[in-house]
């Protein structure tokens, strides 16, 4: 416990909350390399029981596994590898928390499967999924890993003889995340659907409503209530919060009006990751930093783009599974590209600065 007191005493600091992934060292975490090991996957998601079909690539006939065995090498440093077995001690009796829409559950599951791995046999879980709350408890730590699933963090209410309505100032659900020990946040993809996948008649900004908003105008501005909420109502003396980047997807041209998206995406039978990202910084990105550096709050951004961007590899594409006949890809395999993801973030754990 001494060393987690430590980590947020000095998370406290302005400076970390500006640039959360550079350590004393000046190692930036999100810049480097995949490099093969044939030591990967860190787990074998077929003994993991928390993964859903749609993640589930190997099952669903994926025939490559090159995709399974990268590891992410940070320029500057070395990584430290994962140790589960340390951090299902380190959080007993606690509530590690992710809040937010597929993207997040993806991140969740393959925590879930990395922390089951590490369990000492026979490793006790209670797994209950359900909607909008999943969980695992691990049973012997008394670690309970929940998802939360909200497509926007804000609320979507609807309201007789108007319709269904997004409340870019309203987030009434948030109250049950309160309390959780370790919080990692996210929203976008949603933001962004038209037609038959929006979830949403109307947009209301305080007292007014719109039948639409520039899409990255309203998730700056519904951001920025998560950002007040968590400033207001979060104690980071006994929480640490993350927040998860923007998780970018490879297709051709944007599917905005479909979730599931048209045959054909340009992750169709890609088996490795691309050697160059670029450098632009996309437009949502520069929202969540912009949101980030303002905050009161330390919040530690999972700052995954670029590197997610290489990836383009790593998507189930049409192994998404029975009943799913699109190229899928936004998610990502498990075993696969999220479990680095939580490397970063164990990474970020342990910086003491
Ligand atoms: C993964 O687990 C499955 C089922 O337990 C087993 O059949 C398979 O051989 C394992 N794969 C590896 C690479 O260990
Ligand atoms: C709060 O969560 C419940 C499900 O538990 C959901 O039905 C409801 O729409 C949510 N409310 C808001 C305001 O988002
Ligand atoms: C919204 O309307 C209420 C009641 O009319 C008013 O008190 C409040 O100041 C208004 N808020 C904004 C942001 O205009």
């Amino acid at each position: 416990m001494a060393s987690l007191v430590i980590v947020l005493a000095v998370a406290g600091e302005r400076s970390l909350v500006v640039s959360a992934s550079v350590s004393a060292s000046g190692c930036d975490l999100f810049r480097g390399r995949w490099v093969s090991d044939e030591s990967y996957p860190l787990y074998n998601a077929s003994s993991c029981p928390f993964v859903p079909d749609v993640f589930d690539c190997r099952r669903n006939g994926r025939p490559d596994s090159g995709y399974l065995k990268l590891r992410w090498s940070p320029a500057g440093c070395e990584m430290p590898s994962f140790d589960g077995a340390a951090f299902l001690r380190r959080w007993r009796g606690k509530t590690v928390m992710l809040v937010g829409d597929s993207l997040s559950m993806n991140q969740w599951v393959s925590l879930a499967c990395m922390l089951h791995a590490a369990l000492p046999a026979p490793g006790r879980v209670a797994f209950v999924p359900g909607e909008p709350v999943s969980s695992v408890r691990f049973v012997d730590y008394d670690l309970l890993l929940v998802l939360y699933h909200t497509t926007f963090l804000v609320d979507v209410v609807t309201e007789e003889g108007v319709g269904r309505v997004l409340r870019l100032d309203s987030m009434r659900n948030a109250t049950t995340w309160i309390g959780a020990h370790l919080l990692v946040f996210n929203t976008w993809h949603w933001w962004t659907y038209r037609g038959k996948s929006q979830v949403w008649d109307f947009v209301e900004d305080g007292n007014s409503t719109y039948r639409d908003m520039d899409r990255v105008t309203a998730f700056s501005k519904g951001l920025s209530t998560w950002a007040r909420w968590v400033d207001a109502n979060i104690d980071t003396s006994r929480t640490r919060v993350f927040f998860q980047g923007i998780s970018p997807s490879h297709y051709m041209s944007k599917q905005e009006d479909s979730e599931v998206p048209a045959r054909g995406g340009s992750c169709l039978k890609q088996t490795r990751p691309l050697q160059d990202a670029t450098e632009a910084v996309l437009p949502e990105q520069a929202v969540v930093r912009g949101v980030i550096d303002a905050m009161t709050s330390p919040v530690s951004l999972l700052d995954i783009t670029a590197l997610s961007q290489l990836r383009i590899d790593a998507h189930p594409s049409v192994y998404a599974g029975r009943g799913r006949d699109g190229c899928d890809c936004t998610h990502w395999c498990i075993a696969g590209l999220p479990d680095a993801w939580n490397q970063i973030m164990y990474a970020m754990l342990l910086q003491k600065n």
